[in-house]
C-alpha cells in the first residue's frame, strides 16, 4: 500500500503535490475548468496577500521566454481585509488545505498581515519575504539574513499556526538564508521563489518588461532550485523543518528529483497554466514511482538521494 499523504508539523495533506502562490488565485481560478477539483490537490497556496490592496506593477507583467517565465506582477492583490470578509467564505475548507502567502513592505506590516489571518480558519501562513517585484531599496528581505530574521521574528510572535518561510534564490547563502529564519521562528520552509532576470525588446533597446526586471519561472530555474532544496534540506534535516520544493516542476519526474533532493512536498507554478489538472497527473505519477521503488510513504523517500562520492 502506498501512503500518498504528508504529515507537516501536524498539518495532514492528502497528497504531496500543491499549487504554488501566484498560479491558483484565491482558489476559484480552477474551478470552472473541466476536471478540476481541489480535492485532487496536496494544498492550494493562495496569492500573495499584503495589509493595503496593491494594483501592482505597470504592465507588461508577465513575458514568455523559451525557457521560462519573467514576472513582475508586483503582488496585484485586494488586502488582507477583503481576502478575509469576501473570498476565504467562498472556500471549502474541506476539499484540501488552502494556505495564504503573505508579503509587506515592513516588518510591522508583515506582523499586521499574519496577525490578521491568524484569526481565519487556514491551517498555516506562508510568509513570503523572497517576491523579487517589490522595490524596498531594491531587494526583497529575503535577500538579507538579517532582515528576514526580523520578519520571521515578527510573525512568529502574531501567530500560533505554522510558519511557512519562503526563500529567496537571490541571497548569497540559502543554506545560511535557512538556518535564520529557522532560528527565527519558521517551521517549514518553502523553496525556491522566482530568480531576477531580465528581457530586452532589441528594436526598441528597451527592457519588455514595464519593471525592467521580473522573476525569472519555469525550466529554465528548474536545475538551480534542486541544488538549492538540496542545500537547504542539509541545514532543514537538523531542526526535524521540513522543505516544499519548487521552481519549475512539471512532470512527476521533477517532483521526484526535488522529494529526493529533501523536500517533504512539492508545488507547481508555472507549468499549471498550461495544464490546469497537472496536480493530479503528477500526484499519480508519484504514486506509480513509489509503488515500483517500494516506497510506502513519502517520507521514506524524502531526501533519499546519495552523492557520488
Ligand atoms: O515572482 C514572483 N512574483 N514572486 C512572488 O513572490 C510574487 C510575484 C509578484 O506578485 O510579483
Amino acid at each position: 500500500m502506498v501512503d500518498l499523504s504528508v504529515d507537516l508539523k501536524g498539518i495532514r495533506f492528502a497528497n504531496p503535490v500543491a499549487m504554488a502562490s501566484g498560479n491558483a488565485g484565491y482558489g476559484f481560478e480552477y474551478q470552472a475548468v473541466s476536471g478540476f477539483s481541489n480535492r485532487d490537490v496536496g494544498a492550494v497556496f493562495l496569492k500573495g496577500t499584503t495589509l493595503e490592496p496593491k494594483l501592482g506593477n505597470k504592465p507588461e507583467r508577465v513575458m514568455e521566454s523559451p525557457c521560462g517565465l519573467l514576472n513582475s506582477i508586483g503582488l496585484q492583490n485586494p488586502g488582507a481585509h477583503a481576502v478575509i470578509a469576501d473570498y476565504l467564505p467562498k472556500l471549502d475548507l474541506s476539499q484540501t488545505q488552502f494556505i495564504i502567502n503573505v508579503s509587506g513592505s515592513s516588518v510591522e506590516e508583515y506582523a499586521e498581515v499574519v496577525r490578521l489571518f491568524d484569526q481565519t480558519d487556514l491551517p498555516a501562513i506562508e510568509v513570503n519575504i523572497s517576491c523579487p517585484n517589490v522595490k524596498k531599496g531594491g531587494a526583497a528581505f529575503g535577500n538579507d539574513p538579517e532582515m528576514a530574521a526580523r520578519v520571521v521574528e515578527a510573525c512568529r510572535a502574531s501567530t500560533t499556526k505554522p510558519l511557512i518561510v519562503k526563500l529567496s534564490p537571490n541571497q548569497t547563502d540559502i543554506a545560511e538564508g535557512a538556518r535564520r529564519v529557522i532560528d527565527a521562528g519558521a517551521d517549514i520552509l518553502s523553496a525556491i521563489n522566482t530568480m531576477m532576470g531580465m528581457q530586452i525588446d532589441i528594436d526598441s533597446a528597451t527592457p519588455t518588461l514595464g519593471n525592467n526586471q521580473g522573476g525569472l519561472s519555469g525550466p529554465a530555474i528548474k536545475p538551480i532550485a534542486l541544488l538549492k532544496v538540496h542545500q537547504v534540506y542539509q541545514v532543514a534535516k537538523q531542526y526535524d523543518v521540513p522543505i516544499i520544493g519548487l521552481g519549475g516542476i512539471a512532470s512527476a519526474e521533477d517532483a521526484i528529483e526535488f522529494i529526493l533532493a529533501g523536500a517533504s512536498m512539492v508545488a507547481i507554478g508555472t507549468a499549471i497554466a498550461k495544464d490546469p489538472l497537472l496536480v493530479k497527473k503528477v500526484s499519480k505519477g508519484v504514486e506509480r514511482y513509489m509503488k515500483r521503488h517500494g516506497y510506502r510513504s513519502v517520507n521514506e523517500m524524502t531526501g533519499r538521494l546519495t552523492l557520488n562520492t
